[in-house]
């Protein structure tokens, strides 16, 4: 492993930047990534999330979710997780290991939910049930309350701490990880 060089350091940047873009573009692949967690009884666990919002400089993302979610618990328990990104235009896989803590109150969780608060989104955190609960019919889960509060709103901080991009190219697939854990940025090449 060496530290990033000149001639590294822009594809990391480039990583960060499409992720910023996909966060703000509607239909972007990456806009909608696979997150794994781990379950003590059922062990991995994956779903599809939403990317919300990106911050390059200081290497975190948000996602939001239902604080009754499974996959809440889930990451109290165990905060390693990682989140996975496919584009058919780019040809890029891009995996993210990371550490997800998660948040109901404060600024940056009251904020978020005055811009989402009237929007038809709302209502996924406003369900009297929580995500996964057995219904007695095939029917829709009971109707949400109306009114000014958050309900389960939850914001899950996702702090990024190794990415290993793979790009398929019919002149040759190149895969590439960056590791924030230390002090500066390192970077290693991998057969893909
Ligand atoms: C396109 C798509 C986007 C989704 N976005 C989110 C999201 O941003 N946050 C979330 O908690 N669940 C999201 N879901 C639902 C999850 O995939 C999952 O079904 C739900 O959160 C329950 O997961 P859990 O039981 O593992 O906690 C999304 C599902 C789809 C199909």
């Amino acid at each position: 492993m060496r530290a990033l060089t000149e001639a590294s350091a822009p594809e990391d940047a480039v990583l960060w930047t499409e992720l910023v873009r996909a966060a703000a573009t509607r239909g972007h692949p990456w806009r909608q990534p696979v997150l794994a967690t781990t379950c003590a009884t059922r062990g991995a666990q994956a779903r599809t999330v939403v990317l919300r919002e990106v911050d390059p400089a200081n290497r975190t993302l948000l996602l939001y979710t239902d604080l009754r979610a499974p996959k809440v618990a889930q990451l109290d328990a165990d905060p390693r997780a990682q989140l996975v990104c496919w584009s058919p235009a780019l040809g890029w896989q891009l995996r993210l290991s990371c550490e997800i803590g998660c948040e109901s109150e404060g600024l940056d969780v009251t904020s978020r939910w005055a811009t989402l608060r009237h929007t038809r989104a709302a209502q996924d955190y406003l369900s009297p049930q929580a995500p996964g609960s057995v219904l007695p019919t095939s029917g829709d889960a009971a109707a949400a309350a109306a009114g000014e509060q958050r309900g389960a709103f939850a914001v899950l901080r996702v702090r990024v701490l190794e990415m290993d991009w793979l790009a398929l190219d019919p002149s040759g697939h190149r895969r590439a990880v960056f590791d924030y854990r230390g002090a500066a940025p390192q970077v290693r090449w991998l057969v893909p």
